[in-house]
């Protein structure tokens, strides 16, 4: 992978570099900011993308875009923060992402996802009342061998079953 020279990365980039590793959704987004070419003018369809993969955009994704587009961290942050439909963090104290990738779909994510929505009571893209659990979905977050995957706090759980998740939501409701 390209990432900016060492001379030009922040502290908060080398951070995120250090997490590629771990969470293919960089190298999905990294991919995609390729296809534009590092141009400027993609900003947008490239935050778009980001909140697609991780449900929200928090430091280190912004970084992440910034340092990619090679544009100035405070134009990102300014963009991301203009647009309502940016989300900066989740809502919830918890955050639970639904994969609905191709993969993960035929291994059953509706399934999963129904499974989210009956106990929790709030459908995608909407946070319990008592602000406890934001629920989101992606598309493909890069782990499609290990499909259906949910990502739980920002940890990628492999081949999960409607009994999983509702294990996970039980330790949070
Ligand atoms: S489709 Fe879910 S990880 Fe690729």
């Amino acid at each position: 992978m390209v990432l900016a020279p060492a001379h030009r990365r922040t502290n908060a980039a080398t951070r995120v570099a250090q997490q590629l590793g771990s969470d293919k959704r960089f190298k999905i987004l990294e991919a995609h900011i390729k296809k534009f070419q590092q141009r400027h003018d993609a900003l947008i369809e490239v935050l778009h993308k980001a909140q697609e993969l991780f449900g929200f955009l928090d430091d280190n994704v912004l970084q992440f875009v910034s340092d990619e587009l090679r544009l100035p961290t405070s134009r990102v942050y300014g963009v991301a923060t203009f647009y309502h439909y940016f989300k900066l963090k989740p809502q919830g104290l918890h955050t639970c992402v639904v994969c609905l990738g191709t993969a993960c779909y035929v291994k059953g994510a509706n399934k999963l996802l129904a499974a989210v929505e009956g106990r929790t009571g709030i459908s995608a893209g909407e946070t319990t009342p008592d602000d406890k659990v934001s629920l989101l979905t992606a598309r493909c977050i890069g782990a499609c061998g290990i499909a259906p995957a949910v990502v739980y706090d920002g940890k990628v759980a492999p081949k999960q079953t409607p009994e999983d998740a509702l294990r996970h939501l039980n330790e949070w409701i």
